[in-house]
């Protein structure tokens, strides 16, 4: 693993934006698994603004709130379009996230699970972390879940994501994430946390010990892990 301590978050922005666009130059086919949350989107913006050709590029992302549909503002699909997809010439094909609004959850977990085995290990697969470790929507649990699963959100997280709502009783409940045995399938990771509230989290994660009550905790076990850490 290797640790990189920055001092902003605008350093690890572009840093993590370095490495992406690295990563699709050598590889124009590149699979990138992706990520939302705060944290990315300087580095979304980034890589953007390099007019990178991703015509060929294909992503599948980590998770989605259960009962958004891509036109609502706090889904991830908006969030992706929005912050990404919409300032590159990727083909909206190419890019995949589950589906929160789907009628039948358990038979889009199946679906997703038979996409990303089919589209065979990402090169790279962008991280945050949450406040309580997980990755993606990966709560903490006693068990690190492999596949693509509904998961019901945690208090803290829900509290955390409630900035993004005007109410926190409007935070979705459930979400779909892909499962942790799927996030190790990467090629490379590349975890990205900033400022004083990740501290306490990123030293528990990858300096203590390997639990699925710290679901980041297992990312120790990678052979190719890239956390860039910036103090501000
Ligand atoms: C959400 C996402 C995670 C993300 C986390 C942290 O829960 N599902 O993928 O890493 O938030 O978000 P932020 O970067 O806003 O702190």
């Amino acid at each position: 693993m290797n640790i990189l301590k920055v001092k902003t978050k605008h350093e690890m922005s572009c840093l993590a934006a370095d490495i992406m666009a690295a990563q699709i130059i050598k590889k124009p086919d590149s699979v990138l698994g992706l990520a939302t949350g705060e944290t990315p989107i300087e580095m979304y913006d980034n890589v953007a603004k390099r007019n990178i050709d991703f015509s060929r590029v294909r992503t599948v992302n980590l998770d989605e709130y259960v009962g958004l549909d891509g036109a609502n503002e706090n889904s991830y699909r908006y969030f992706m379009d929005t912050n990404f997809f919409s300032k590159l010439n990727i083909k909206k094909e190419n890019t995949n996230l589950p589906c929160g609004t789907a009628t039948d959850l358990d038979a889009e977990c199946a679906r997703y699970n038979a996409l990303l085995e089919s589209i065979g290990p990402r090169d790279i697969q962008l991280l945050g972390i949450g406040l309580n470790g997980h990755v993606g929507f990966c709560e903490p649990n006693t068990e690190f879940v492999p596949n693509t699963s509904v998961v019901s959100l945690t208090e803290s997280t829900i509290k955390a994501n409630s900035r993004f709502y005007d109410d926190i009783s409007l935070v979705p409940k459930q979400a779909l994430t892909m499962g942790i045995r799927q996030i190790m399938d990467a090629k490379h990771i590349l975890l990205i946390a900033n400022g004083p509230a990740k501290v306490e989290i990123v030293e528990k994660a990858f300096y203590g010990k390997i639990t699925p009550a710290v679901p980041a905790s297992v990312l120790q076990l990678h052979p190719n892990v890239t956390v860039i850490v910036a103090e501000n």
